[in-house]
C-alpha cells in the first residue's frame, strides 16, 4: 500500500486529517506544508470557471490543473477528483483513471457516490488504484444544496452507503453537507477515515475549497469560515500598483534592470 495512504489510515482515532483543495502549483507549494490530502477539486468548476455547476468540466481541465499542482505537492498525499461522465462504468472508469494517474503523478482518485457505483470503486482498488468516496451533498448527482442525515431513516442509509464504499476498498470517505449525528454514526462505525465538509466536528478530519477559505472565491456558505479576506488584500496592492504607474512611481530605478530612468 502506499505510504502516504498508510499514514493517513492510521491517523484515524489519534489525530484529524487536514484537507484542502488546490488548482495550481503555487497554492499547492503553500498547502504542502500542512496539509495530509490535497485535492484537485472538480469544484474548480465553480471556483476557476465561473460555471454554475461541476457537470462540464472536462477531464482534460482537471488533468491540467492536477499536473499543475503535482509541480507544487511533495509531501501531501495528492487525490484528483473524477469529472461527471468519466467513469459511469468499469471500463471507461478504469481507462480514464488510469490516464489521469499517468498524467499527473497524482495518487489517489476520488469518486463521488450515486448509490449505485460501488462495483466500479472495487474493480479500481483490486487494480490498484486508490480510491477516495464522496456521500452527502455530491454536486454531480444532486441539484438542491441541504444536510442531509437529519432523521433517523435517513442516517441508516448514509452509513450503509458509506459501508458498502469502505466494503468496496475505498480507503477514505468525503462526507459532505451531513447532519452531525449522521457524521458521527458514519465516523465511529467505519474503519476508514471520514473527511468533512459542512458535517461538523464528528469527523475524522476536514476538507475546505482553499479559494473560500481564502476569501477569493466568493462563496461563503455558513460551513466556511474565512481566515482572510485575501480578495480585499490583492485589490489593495493592485490599487497601489495602478497609482505607482500612473504617477512614474514604479518602476523605479531600483527596478531597472541596467542603465538608468528614462530622462
Ligand atoms: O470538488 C471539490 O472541491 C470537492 C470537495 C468539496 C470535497 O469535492
Amino acid at each position: 500500500m502506499n505510504k502516504k495512504i498508510k499514514n493517513i489510515l492510521q491517523k484515524k482515532n489519534k489525530s484529524k486529517i487536514i484537507s484542502l483543495t488546490a488548482y495550481s502549483k503555487n497554492i499547492a507549494k503553500i498547502l504542502d506544508n500542512y496539509c495530509d490530502i490535497i485535492l484537485v477539486g472538480d469544484s474548480v468548476a465553480n471556483v476557476l470557471y465561473a460555471q454554475k455547476n461541476t457537470h462540464k468540466i472536462s477531464l482534460k481541465k482537471i488533468i491540467e490543473h492536477s499536473a499543475s499542482v503535482r509541480q507544487g505537492v511533495k509531501r501531501s498525499l495528492l487525490v484528483v477528483d473524477m469529472p461527471k461522465g468519466t467513469y459511469g462504468d468499469v471500463k471507461t472508469a478504469e481507462k480514464n483513471a488510469r490516464l489521469v494517474i499517468k498524467s499527473t503523478g497524482c495518487d489517489a482518485i476520488k469518486l463521488e457516490s450515486n448509490k449505485k457505483n460501488y462495483k466500479i470503486i472495487k474493480v479500481l482498488v483490486e487494480k490498484n488504484i486508490p480510491i477516495m468516496g464522496h456521500i452527502g451533498f455530491t454536486p454531480q448527482f444532486k441539484k438542491k444544496f441541504k444536510v442531509e442525515g437529519q432523521t433517523n431513516s435517513q442516517i441508516k442509509k448514509l452509513y450503509r452507503e458509506a459501508q458498502l464504499i469502505e466494503n468496496a476498498g475505498a480507503f477514505a470517505i468525503v462526507l459532505e453537507c451531513l447532519s452531525p449525528n449522521a457524521a458521527n454514526v458514519i465516523t465511529k462505525n467505519l474503519k476508514i477515515p471520514t473527511i468533512g465538509i459542512g458535517s461538523s466536528d464528528n469527523c475524522d478530519g476536514q476538507i475546505l475549497v482553499t479559494d473560500d477559505m481564502l476569501g477569493l472565491s466568493g462563496f461563503y456558505p455558513k460551513f466556511v469560515k474565512k481566515y482572510v479576506r485575501l480578495d480585499r488584500i490583492i485589490e489593495k496592492a493592485v490599487k497601489e500598483y495602478s497609482k505607482d504607474v500612473k504617477l512614474g512611481k514604479f518602476p523605479s530605478s531600483k527596478n531597472y534592470l541596467n542603465g538608468s530612468k528614462r530622462k
